[in-house]
């Protein structure tokens, strides 16, 4: 599971277990998170904004009518940007105004506005937790789908011991983790290809394409956050791949095919993102060619194709291809499931300065008779979007497992 690009937003209240919410705050951009942190008033009296900026890298957001930063992001555009909304801590005062639906601040009003999970982490004075007030306002949360999280038990800052002390933000940390994650795909493994390839012409030059590797990444993140175990085979990409997944550097296309084959035997799923180069120099030298030699013709080959060897196969993983056109997406891309014999195709548009990096995109996803559009939005929600949609496409029960592994012992006829 990972936290990487988890957009967390992190509200702070009145509590003296506030300065945890630091130790939280780094944990969760350690891993990879995007963390806004929103302080209500009496959270100031705590901590100071400062310190939560620095380990965010983000202004911390406290007032509900602050022209300037409504400007820049509005507190209805927060609510929509976060994928899980946690109070940590949650004092006394802030869960009684939760349960009445108050939208007098910042935070009460982001969790009326946000459709995201919502995590709250009391924190108080046993007494004042243990109290029936206190008690039926917790009670009317977690009706309303609001996860709570239970306060730990033991010495109090006031002096009483017994329940009411925030949790640690490690603990915290890997409740988050775990949040609204649907493992559908758990028992799965997928492999998947990502970044361009390079031929190599001689030593120093090689035949390539300006791939960055994004998608598959955000794709490789994608399947693991639903469960799956990973296995990302990426020519030279722009990023660090993903440190849950189990990564496999190549160069060439002989070598990635090479890498796909020996772990194809175990694979349920194949997602093929890389920009496989489909050309490479027939005869490729041992010694750099002179600049002063005579311009020459460059003998090419095409280089073997991944995915349909793989579609070939008598037995064979859920296979997802690529198809980066012009123009005509869904035809090119429809010929392409075809001739390769694959399940799904996503056609993605490139063009001068279009579809490589870090630009939003849009997708088409293409199977025999249907084709479903996703986006314009950033690589990474598009990959989870994807994967959502493949995970739709292999069973629309719940027991995607068993009806991977029994589609892994037929042949798909395409
Ligand atoms: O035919 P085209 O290269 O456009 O097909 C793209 C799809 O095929 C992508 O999914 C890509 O990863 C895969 N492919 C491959 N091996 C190749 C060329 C493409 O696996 N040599």
């Amino acid at each position: 599971m990972t936290l990487r690009y988890r957009k967390i937003l992190l509200g702070v209240t009145g509590s003296i277990a506030a300065y945890k919410a630091c130790e939280l705050v780094r944990l969760l951009v350690q891993d990879g998170a995007e963390v806004q942190v929103v302080m209500s008033p009496a959270a100031e009296q705590f901590v100071g904004a400062m310190t939560f900026e620095a380990l965010s890298r983000k202004p911390v957001r406290t007032a509900l009518f602050d022209r300037e930063v409504e400007m820049a992001m509005s507190h209805i555009e927060l609510a929509r940007w976060a994928d899980a909304v946690v109070i940590a801590p949650a004092s006394a005062n802030c869960l009684a105004r939760l349960a009445m639906g108050l939208a007098d601040d910042l935070l009460t009003t982001l969790c009326l506005a946000t459709r995201a999970p919502v995590v709250i982490a009391p924190a108080m004075n046993t007494a004042m937790w243990e109290n029936p007030a206190t008690q039926a306002h917790v009670h009317a949360l977690v009706e309303r789908g609001v996860q709570v999280v239970s306060p730990a038990v033991g010495e109090q800052a006031c002096g009483e011991t017994g329940p009411g002390r925030l949790p640690d933000p490690e603990y915290l940390r890997a409740v988050i983790e775990d949040l609204g994650t649907d493992r559908a795909l758990q028992g799965i493994h997928a492999i998947v290809t990502a970044g361009p390839t390079r031929e190599p012409i001689d030593p120093a030059r090689f035949i390539s394409n300006f791939s960055t590797g994004r998608m598959g990444c955000a794709l490789a993140d994608a399947l693991l956050e639903r469960g799956a175990r990973v296995t990302l085979i990426h020519g030279p990409i722009d990023i660090p791949p993903s440190s849950d997944a189990d990564c496999v550097a190549v160069t060439t296309a002989a070598e990635m095919l090479e890498e796909t084959l020996k772990r194809s035997e175990d694979c349920q799923l194949l997602v093929a993102n890389a920009a496989v180069a489909d050309w490479r120099p027939c005869a490729p030298t041992d010694r750099k060619t002179k600049k002063a030699q005579e311009v020459r013709t460059l003998e090419l080959e095409p280089t073997p194709d991944i995915l349909a060897t793989l579609g070939q196969q008598a037995s064979r993983p859920y296979l997802v291809g690529f198809a980066a056109e012009t123009e005509d997406l869904e035809e090119n891309a429809r010929a392409k499931l075809r001739a390769k014999n694959v399940d799904l195709m996503v056609a993605n548009r490139i063009g001068p300065n279009h579809g490589f990096g870090d630009a939003e995109t849009t997708l088409e996803v293409v199977d025999a008779d249907s084709v479903t559009r996703l986006g314009p939005d950033s690589k990474n929600t598009l990959a989870r979007q994807l994967v959502d949609h493949i995970t739709a496409r292999l069973s629309p029960a719940s027991s995607v497992v068993d009806f991977l592994h029994a589609a892994r012992r037929t042949t798909h006829s395409g």
